[in-house]
């Protein structure tokens, strides 16, 4: 894979083609498990790697404010059609992670359901600068990674293991819980992959993230400064609870 992930065309020839072993066609049954053990209140998200955008209608229908983006032109073309047929309002973007993506706001929730256990193969600096400078301070987050306590293969997701999880991640973000889950099954008897299931919360006091900030957004970031007290989503309607 390597630097390969980071080439639309990579991903686009595989929605051209219809070689799509992670679609399911329905909503990611750990995040619908997240949203609820956590009690995450509908709130502005980001969904990154949104693919054909099952979870991203699945948000939008239950009241969150959804930007969905994808690198693939054909998935969001194949999301939107999704959420006009289910009558969801979500905003779907072509849009790379990696690069300075411009929104109006800050999210209060993301989530991603394979798409940076690929990226991190290429390029997981550039994707943390975007996702640490998108998200307001306490922001939670889910990622689903491919685990390494299994055998990665020629189909399953790329896999990562338990220490890498928590360094990568653990640079700009409170590990909240880190547990093994099992993928989706694509179709009736296919395998069930397993997972890490990362449910992740900003913070602001890193190095590396006073490092972002000062190179990005100075003024941004003494506004988050100034803010940061009040303003955890855990206590607030906006946020999680
Ligand atoms: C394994 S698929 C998962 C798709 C979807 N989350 C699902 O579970 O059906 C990974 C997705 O991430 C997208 N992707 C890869 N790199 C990306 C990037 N840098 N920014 C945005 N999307 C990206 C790909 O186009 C692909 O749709």
């Amino acid at each position: 894979m390597s630097k390969e992930v980071l080439n639309p065309d990579h991903w686009e020839r595989q929605y051209e083609e219809g070689d799509l072993p992670w679609e399911t066609w329905r909503p990611s049954t750990e995040l619908q498990h997240i949203i609820s053990e956590r009690h995450i209140k509908p709130c502005r998200v980001l969904e990154i790697g949104c693919g054909t955008g099952s979870s991203a209608v699945w948000l939008a229908k239950r009241g969150f404010e959804v930007t969905a983006i994808d690198l693939s032109s054909l998935a969001i073309q194949q999301a939107k059609q999704r959420a006009a047929d289910d009558e969801a309002t979500v905003n779907f973007q072509v849009a790379d992670l990696t690069k300075p993506v411009a929104f109006r706001d800050q999210f209060d929730f993301f989530f991603d359901g394979g798409c940076y256990h690929a990226v991190r193969l290429a390029d997981s600096p550039a994707y943390f600068q975007t996702l640490v400078r998108i998200t307001r301070p306490h922001a939670y987050g889910l990622v689903l990674l491919g685990n390494a306590a299994e055998p990665e293969d020629e189909i399953g997701p790329p896999t990562v293991e338990e220490w890498q999880v928590r360094a990568e991640w653990g640079e700009h973000f409170n590990i909240l819980q880190l547990r093994p889950f099992r993928f989706d099954r694509q179709y009736r008897g296919a395998k069930r992959y397993l997972g890490w299931s990362c449910f992740v919360q900003r913070r602001i006091s890193s190095q590396s993230n006073l490092r972002v900030h000062l190179r990005t957004a100075p003024i941004d970031f003494l506004q988050e400064l100034s803010d940061e007290r009040n303003n955890d989503p855990i206590s607030t309607n906006r946020g999680p609870s």
